[in-house]
């Protein structure tokens, strides 16, 4: 039977945080047996929120290039996955352009990834056609490769809802006997979503990662200068896993480890700083393969898996392109 395929991206904005690796890439990497899978560099994803920063966007393509050593060494295998960046496939412009023939302002208006970052980022000018655009040069990206699957985290959802909305408006209008798009779905990330250092979501955008290629000692130290339970004051107060991001990050660990600890913190047996110290024990120590792997990997390596990569997206993105062409008679 053929695999189901499926498409994720990500946007090439800095570092790779543990947000990234607890959530998004492991299970990327998973996945690589089960589906035919394509991960995609969302650059021009990146460009919507960077466009005014020129230094941000000469650091975008060294970025892309440092993100994709990262899924490189945390084991996305090109022999089994076709990476790529957006923009080396013109395909996705074109798309966007036809999807956003047929996408009304409202979906992107309501839609509330655009409502809260339009308050969340003030420091520069997010107001432009583009930004509001993003959900539909996400859907290109999506529909471009017919993906049936697209694993995400939980923020995404609004943008795999206006795909399929997308999809079913395109093959409503255009029927062709055999529909278009499939109606692709969210595979959601299983492992909780990470706060940040300082209890907000875990954002590139908001600096309060933890990222992988910070050594130990800088992990450690961002982990123990984190808050914790708000009501525990006293070491013997009894804490409350449950509102502590610190214990977000124990969850997302493998391991009966976090039922350990969540005993000890109801109990007030474990103090907050020592809760920390075992925390960065453990990240370490799962980070170290990651760490090691990502010093062997040269700018040679990351670029030819981009090229042929590129290749073979064209390849199957120009197929897709002769079905959508044909179906609007353009
Ligand atoms: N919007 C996604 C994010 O910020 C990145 C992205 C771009 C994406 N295109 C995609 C994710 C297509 C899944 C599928 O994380
Ligand atoms: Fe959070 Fe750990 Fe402190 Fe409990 S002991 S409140 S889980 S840091």
């Amino acid at each position: 039977m053929k695999k189901k395929r499926i498409l994720s991206g990500m946007r090439p904005t800095g570092a790779m945080h543990l947000g990234h690796f607890f959530g998004a890439l492991g299970n990327w990497v998973k996945m690589q047996d089960e589906y035919e899978t394509f991960y995609m560099v969302a650059d021009w994803h990146a460009m919507t929120t960077l466009y005014d920063k020129t230094s941000d966007m000469a650091g975008i393509r060294s970025s892309a290039d440092d993100m994709v050593a990262d899924w490189l060494a945390c084991g996305i295998d090109t022999s089994k996955s076709c990476i790529f960046r957006q923009s080396d496939v013109p395909a996705h412009s074109e798309l966007f352009l036809i999807l956003s023939m047929v996408t009304p302002l409202g979906w992107l208006q309501r839609c509330p990834t655009y409502k809260e970052q339009l308050k969340e980022i003030k420091n520069h000018d997010i107001g432009t056609f583009g930004f509001l655009g993003y959900p539909v040069l996400q859907a290109a990206d999506i529909l471009l490769y017919r993906a049936h699957c697209v694993p995400v985290g939980e923020d995404q959802l609004p943008h795999l809802e206006i795909t399929r909305e997308i999809a079913r408006r395109f093959n409503h209008l255009y029927p062709i006997p055999d529909k278009v798009f499939p109606e692709p779905k969210a595979l959601l990330t299983k492992s909780p979503r990470l706060l940040g250092t300082d209890g907000r979501k875990m954002s590139k955008s908001y600096g309060n990662a933890v990222n992988l290629s910070d050594d130990e000692k800088t992990t450690a130290k961002k982990i123990s200068r984190m808050i914790t339970d708000p009501e525990r004051i006293h070491k013997d107060d009894a804490g409350h896993p449950d509102v502590c991001s610190v214990f977000s990050y124990w969850k997302a660990i493998p391991g009966e480890k976090n039922k350990e600890i969540t005993s000890d913190c109801k109990n007030a047996s474990i103090g907050c700083v020592a809760c920390k110290k075992l925390l960065a024990e453990e990240i370490n120590l799962l980070l170290l393969p990651v760490r090691e792997a990502r010093k062997k990997i040269s700018p040679e390596e990351v670029h030819s898996a981009l090229e042929s990569g590129a290749q073979k997206a064209r390849a199957e993105a120009a197929e897709t392109m002769v079905i959508v062409r044909d179906s609007i008679k353009i």
